[in-house]
């Protein structure tokens, strides 16, 4: 087996929920104990139909029974430097989606801050359900990285997407964690998110269809890799991810003014946010009344946030997005000059499928060198994605 570093002296607390995969788990066990990792393992009810307890303890785990007294699910939380879920059902998934805290292994995945990591093993029609994929997906956002699964034969004779990652690709996939967890531990990271909305009375206003989505993956991924992410964002239904200081504004005003405060302890910042470019020169105090025929709002421009913060001296790294139709890559190496920064993520936006409102992108990223032009990908995937992009293009600060 090849060396792992990372892993060595890690504890982790391994769930193991009722899916026919659950008999790959002493071999997962044995390979993490050869890499010098402590084990604890807490079954699920319907797991034991699948692997015997004895057969994980005689591979070198320690099994936690789910009745044991005391504050199990908390001394389990605090103890464990990552949490696996493997194998983890589609019905595992949606408890965990809802915040549920039925069993102990639910219960010590809301207490826990240590990463949550899921190997899903399931039917592929299971996994491709419109349920398991919206459940996957408020997962991630929330932070939990998904391992697999894979592609090919299943128990039930069919073959498609549900495979449980083999235990070697687990053992890879913490070590990538533990390996990244602390590339960012120095950066302090400011992300806009969501749109604006600018208040023409006390009723109404003007916005925009941008989601948040985008900004949201980003705080979750560089919170991942150790920073300390302040996320400014507009008003959004979205759960602040994991980890992540949230500081929720309205107006394009009132985002220039979070992040102004932030300027002095700034080391990279990232503009997802699709900020309004005009507000209502005048807020109304009363409901504006339909008297007129017609209505003329005059308008006045908002401060462009990232051009300012690329004005700083010294500046953080500055990445923006540029979302645009038509020739958007040449729209989006003018932007990227034009507002003096270092990173552009071009999408294109009237493409079905992609951009504002859904998971999915198709971005080009732009430096001053170069595009690369990124195959349609969730957003949570672009955002890691971008984060390494970003690693190694941050100037060393340790
Ligand atoms: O100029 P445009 O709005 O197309 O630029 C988009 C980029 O600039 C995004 O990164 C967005 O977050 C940022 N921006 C900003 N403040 C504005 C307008 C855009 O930070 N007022």
């Amino acid at each position: 087996m090849q060396d792992m570093p990372s892993l060595r002296g890690r504890r982790v607390l391994l769930g193991i929920t009722g899916g026919v995969a659950a008999y790959k788990t002493p071999e997962l066990v044995r390979r993490l104990r050869a890499a010098q990792v402590a084990v604890r393992v807490v079954l699920s009810h319907n797991a034991r139909q699948f692997v015997a307890a004895g057969a994980l303890a005689a591979v070198g785990a320690e099994i936690v029974e789910d009745h044991a007294p005391g504050m199990v699910h908390i001394d389990l939380a605090r103890w464990a430097d990552a949490v696996l879920i493997a194998p983890a059902t589609a019905h595992v998934l949606s408890r965990l989606a809802a915040g549920a805290a039925d069993d102990l292994l639910t219960t010590l995945c809301l207490a826990t801050e240590a990463p949550l990591c899921v190997a899903p093993a399931m039917n592929r029609i299971m996994w491709l359900n419109p349920a398991t994929r919206a459940n996957c997906t408020r997962l991630e956002e929330r932070g939990v990285r998904f391992i697999g699964p894979g592609e090919g034969a299943q128990a039930c004779g069919e073959s498609g997407p549900g495979r449980m990652s083999e235990p070697d690709e687990i053992l890879e996939a913490l070590e990538r964690l533990w390996a990244e967890a602390g590339a960012l531990r120095a950066t302090r990271a400011v992300v806009t998110a969501g749109a604006t909305y600018e208040a023409l009375d006390p009723a109404r206003g003007f916005t925009n269809r941008s989601s948040g989505k985008m900004g949201y993956a980003v705080a979750a991924a560089l919170a991942a890799h150790g920073a300390a992410v302040t996320l400014i964002s507009g008003p959004t239904a979205l759960p602040a991810p994991l980890g992540v200081r949230r500081i929720p504004v309205t107006s394009a005003c009132e985002m220039r003014d979070a992040v102004w405060a932030c300027r002095g302890a700034m080391d990279l910042f990232v503009a997802a946010a699709a900020v309004a470019d005009y507000r209502p020169q005048t807020v109304l105090a009363h409901k504006l009344k339909k008297d007129a025929d017609t209505l003329t709002v005059t308008l006045v421009r908002n401060p462009d946030i990232l051009a300012e913060v690329a004005q700083l001296n010294p500046r953080p790294f500055t990445v923006g997005f540029a979302a645009e139709t038509g020739d958007v890559e040449a729209l989006a190496r003018a932007k990227r000059a034009r507002k003096g920064i270092d990173l552009i993520v071009a999408n294109p936006i009237d493409e079905a499928g992609v951009g504002f409102a859904g998971d999915d992108n198709r971005v080009i990223l732009i430096d001053e060198d170069r595009a690369v032009a990124w195959t349609t990908a969730p957003k949570t995937e672009i955002a890691r994605a971008l984060v390494r992009e970003i690693i190694k293009r941050l100037p060393r600060t340790v």
